[in-house]
């Protein structure tokens, strides 16, 4: 056994809230994170309700997700919203020239991305086409989705909808150093100066503006965009994906790794502590009220894409690397929730770090899922103070602290604590000293599995899934959980 653990929870000093945004989703044209994953269209085969099928929207319907970000990532800045309204027959096919030029027939607009948000429960966040549109035609989108009258609301109704949809969030462009345009960053502030004055919400609502933030660590870049675009804009995003083996390109296998590539993602997870703290600082300068805030709107794993998959689709399997992946960055992000008030996983349905996979009529959930279920209690929670002393995990060049955590109180009163194990063979005695909290019960589960690189297909579906844990009990004001090597933790406390 190694060196153990201890903690304190401080239930008497309560943070920040959690915000539920935290746990939005990307979903983009790409591969088949639409086409395939959400939409079957009319095909009769697979169960659905007006054209997105019903497995897949009743996984998603059960982790409560707050919002999902459409139609891109890189697709947005070349996505014209007219394209993908009024009848089908008639909507334009174009080439995906992003994502494996492959012809996009438009099936999927805004009225089918509002009619999914509306079947899963969660709001819209849409992103918007500054790259190749204009500011016009990105105020009249607007108009269109809330406008309650006018020429642009009559024809939303023509094209079946008459009242106007809420659009809570906005992206004004994304990637624009990149993708979006390959603008230099004092330009892309401007720029967003000028499509935000345009982004206008009806009377009596209000759209939160996101503007297009850096990539990793160019804090020049959030420098330029707070200190130009600030006082117009409400967040600025950060994209940041784990690459392990070198970076980009993407070339790490998602399931045939060793222990190194293990040590090299997770250490790459926890990079995002790093890049949050540094780019909120720069936001501090500008921004001490923190009144605008950092949306982390693409993170997550990004490895080579799976063998024999279409090139450009993104599509990788999901082990119990990902889930570890995912609860250390849901932890700092508990760290930061004063700043970071939103952030996207990349992707939802079968691009990238997802939380589904399917397969024509097969789904499958991946350890990612699990993950976000367990988590679900820290959605608009209170993010209580933990501090954790805990021994170094490494392999290789590749070294962390080997446990993870963060608690919070739930809106159902109760503490809850997620307590990750990043050392694959060793196990890890945690003893939490718990301040302000008079708990007497504890119970809990825990995400694990024989292998570093297990994880759920078609065929074996249930290999990685949450198990009852019974490795936890309080004593006084002492919580002691014995935290098997390479586990995700979540815990009650009452
Ligand atoms: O998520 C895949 C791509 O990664 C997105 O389209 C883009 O914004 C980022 O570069």
């Amino acid at each position: 056994g190694g060196k153990p653990t201890t903690a304190t929870i401080q239930a008497d000093k309560p943070g920040p809230v959690y915000d539920r945004l935290i746990f939005t989703q990307f979903a983009e044209h790409l591969g088949n994170g639409i086409y395939g994953g959400l939409w079957v269209g009319n095909d009769k085969s697979i169960p659905n309700t007006n054209g997105f099928r019903n497995d897949v929207v009743a996984a998603l319907r059960n982790l409560n997700v707050p919002a999902i970000r459409w139609p891109g990532g890189c697709f947005a800045d070349e996505y014209h919203w007219r394209d993908g309204i009024g009848p089908k027959a008639r909507r334009p096919v174009k080439v995906n020239t992003h994502w494996g030029g492959v012809t996009e027939p438009n099936s999927v607009g805004t009225h089918e991305f509002m009619e999914l948000v509306r079947q899963i429960g969660a709001e819209p966040y849409i992103a918007g086409n500054v790259g190749n549109g204009t500011a016009r035609e990105m105020a009249e989108w607007v108009e269109y989705m809330t406008a309650p009258a006018g020429s642009l609301a009559e024809e939303r109704a023509r094209n079946g909808r008459k009242e106007p949809w809420k659009v809570p969030y906005f992206g004004v462009g994304n990637e624009l150093w990149g993708c979006g345009g390959n603008m230099r960053p004092e330009f892309a502030a401007d720029e967003t100066r000028r499509f935000a004055t345009f982004v206008k919400a009806p009377a009596g609502t209000k759209i939160v503006k996101i503007a297009a933030g850096a990539n990793v660590d160019d804090y020049s870049w959030t420098d330029a965009m707070m200190r130009i675009a600030g006082s117009q804009i409400d967040g600025l995003s950060l994209h940041y994906y784990v690459h392990p083996a070198g970076g980009w390109p993407p070339r790490a296998p998602a399931v045939d790794f060793d222990e190194t590539g293990w040590a090299d993602a997770l250490a790459g997870a926890w990079r995002m502590e790093e890049l949050i703290a540094k780019h909120s600082a720069i936001m501090d300068k500008y921004d001490p009220q923190k009144r605008v805030f950092l949306a982390v709107d693409e993170w997550g794993a990004w490895y080579a894409q799976d063998p024999g998959t279409h090139p450009g689709f993104l599509r990788q399997q999901n082990t119990l690397r990902d889930a570890l992946i995912a609860s250390i960055h849901l932890d700092i992000f508990a760290r930061h929730a004063d700043r970071v008030r939103m952030t996207a996983i990349a992707q939802m349905v079968n691009v990238l770090q997802a939380m589904i996979l399917t397969e024509g009529r097969k789904m499958v959930l991946t350890p990612t899922y699990h993950v976000f279920e367990m988590y679900k209690p820290w959605q608009d929670a209170t993010v209580l103070p933990i501090a954790i002393d805990t021994p170094w995990y490494g392999k290789d060049r590749f070294t962390m602290p080997a446990v993870s955590g963060s608690a919070v109180r739930g809106k159902d009163g109760k503490v809850h604590v997620g307590l990750s194990n990043l050392d694959p063979n060793v196990a890890n005695t945690v003893t939490v000293k718990l301040e302000g909290l008079s708990a007497g019960t504890v119970s809990g589960r825990v995400l694990t599995a024989p292998a570093i690189n297990a994880h759920n297909s078609f065929d074996a579906p249930e290999a990685v899934k949450p198990a009852p844990f019974t490795g936890a009990r309080i004593d006084g004001g002492t919580l002691t959980v014995a935290l098997p090597p390479k586990s995700v933790v979540v815990l009650d406390l009452q």
